[in-house]
């Protein structure tokens, strides 16, 4: 009796002859057009009187402004992660929101607890509505107290997350004070603390809220950012509590465990710049934001991501490798280094398709009516990395205005991709919407990824990504009895 073996290997597209991209224009400056993202935050507006709460992925919640019962505490073994979510007085607290939603799609239980400058920010009631459960705001509530007492719920905990985390709880809780419901819960409690905090630039900075942070560290606390950028004050710098989705994966790395668990992902996004002068550049449109939303989903799928970023404004996704380059050719460079050894590359980047011939090594001064520009072409690095002798798998972008997909599955074959996302660019379509919708092509397959705010999107994006990669690199092998 003998054994067949029968495997399917993943199936190669033509080598295309050349490429070329009717997108450039050249109007003062070159414009290569490419889907700009303009990610959602989560807008909250919650008060006694008016009771909703508009949250990302335009879903609307409705609230309802009656007492809702905590479910009964059981302390018997239980799957779901349980966490005390303290919310603290500051701007971001609006952002905690989105936390609690975060979190329950994790499966966690969240009670959440908020200080009484929180209850100024947002009403209870709004985290009442998200988490499904009453929200503790006093030690000092009988009734609360009988159905839980607070050291009741400081042993219920698995985590204990504080978000945001303003100067005043860092040092309430740095000298061990006791003075409210979430300060005695941090005593009290044997799970992990971690906080995530949110203040304005100078506060942060302050000597006396980093020896707190010190002192916290030293005790154990997780510190979760804080990130740089702009502030809710009008001014720019660290301070910025993390986002949301950042905040929920670094609560749960065993959620790691998905389609692309230790897998080496390499994504290039943004736009590049190519130097006419020193003082002057080609560049386009690009944001970024949809390479940033990608990587952040390929790390929350259990992937080890290197960022190649071109020049933009956004934060680094914690627990990403960033890598920043300017030009098409750094940008060459820097992905050719970082996908030895990698299991898949996914161009998002919007790589300039011609570049000077040369760069002036001094401003070009205005002596003559017409300017005329020299350009050659910037190197194709999608296109070389899909032709390395062993590639990783290869996925690339394509912005289109019309015949999306015939374009698109052109651009599949002749770059030898493994697979394209492909999606229609033009007035309200892509550009500065913070929703977008995308068509995934592979050989022989398409999968329509339907119009949902970006952040989704790039995960349902990745979740492509990993299933097709299991399919084409790990191909299931079945063991045929043969008769002998
Ligand atoms: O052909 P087109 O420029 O539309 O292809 C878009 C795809 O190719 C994107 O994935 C982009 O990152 C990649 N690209 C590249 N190098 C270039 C131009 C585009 O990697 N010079």
């Amino acid at each position: 009796m003998g054994c067949k073996l029968n495997y399917t290997l993943p199936r190669r597209q033509a080598l295309g002859s050349c490429f070329y991209s009717p997108r450039l224009q050249l109007v003062g400056v070159l414009t290569w057009f490419w889907p700009v993202d303009t990610a959602g935050a989560a807008k909250i507006a919650a008060s006694q009187h008016n009771h909703w709460c508009s949250v990302p992925y335009g879903e609307v919640l409705e609230v309802d402004s009656g007492r809702v019962d905590n479910p009964p505490m059981s302390t018997s073994s239980h799957s779901p992660s349980r966490i005390v979510l303290g919310v603290t007085g500051g701007i971001a607290a609006y952002k905690a929101a989105e936390l609690v939603r975060r979190l329950r799609a994790r499966h966690a239980e969240v009670q959440v607890v908020m200080t009484e400058a929180a209850c100024q920010f947002v009403t209870p009631l709004t985290f009442q509505a998200l988490s499904g459960r009453a929200v503790r705001t006093s030690l000092w509530d009988a009734a609360s107290e009988a159905a839980m007492g607070h050291i009741e719920l400081a042993r219920w905990a698995d985590q204990v997350l504080i978000a945001p985390a303003s100067a005043d709880i860092l040092a309430r809780l740095a000298s061990g004070r006791a003075d409210d419901l979430l300060t005695t819960l941090c005593l009290a409690t044997k799970a992990p603390v971690s906080v995530a905090p949110a203040m304005n630039h100078q506060m942060w900075a302050h000597p006396a809220t980093q020896s707190n942070v010190n002192v916290l560290r030293a005790r154990g606390v997780r510190v979760l950012g804080p990130a740089s950028g702009d502030q809710a004050c009008g001014e720019d710098g660290p301070g910025r509590m993390w986002e949301a989705l950042d905040l929920a994966a670094a609560l749960f790395p065993a959620v790691a465990a998905g389609p692309l668990t230790g897998k080496k992902v390499v994504i290039s996004a943004g736009p590049t710049r190519e130097p006419l002068d020193p003082v002057r550049f080609i560049s386009n449109r690009s944001s970024g934001k949809m390479g940033f939303a990608v990587a952040a989903a390929a790390r929350d799928a259990g992937a080890e991501v290197t960022l190649i970023a071109g020049p933009v404004t956004l934060c680094t996704p914690p627990g990403i490798q960033r890598v920043n380059v300017e030009t098409a050719e750094q940008m060459y460079r820097a992905v050719h280094e970082a996908v030895v050894g990698a299991h898949v590359y996914i161009g998002a980047a919007a790589v300039a398709d011609y570049q000077p011939a040369a760069c002036a090594h001094q401003k070009m001064k205005k002596t003559s009516e017409h300017l005329e520009l020299h350009l050659q072409r910037a190197p194709d690095i999608l296109s070389s990395v899909a032709a390395l002798e062993q590639p990783p798998f290869t996925v690339g972008f394509a912005a289109e205005t019309n015949d999306v997909e015939r374009y698109a599955r052109d651009k599949l074959t002749r770059k030898r991709l493994d697979m394209i996302a492909a999606n229609e660019v033009g007035v309200d379509r892509a550009f500065d919407r913070d929703d977008n919708a995308l068509l995934v092509l592979w050989a022989g397959g398409r999968r329509e990824l339907a119009l949902q705010s970006k952040d989704q999107l790039a995960r349902e994006f990745i979740a492509v990504v990993g299933e097709r990669y299991q399919l084409t690199r790990h191909p299931v092998v079945t063991l045929v009895p043969q008769a002998s």
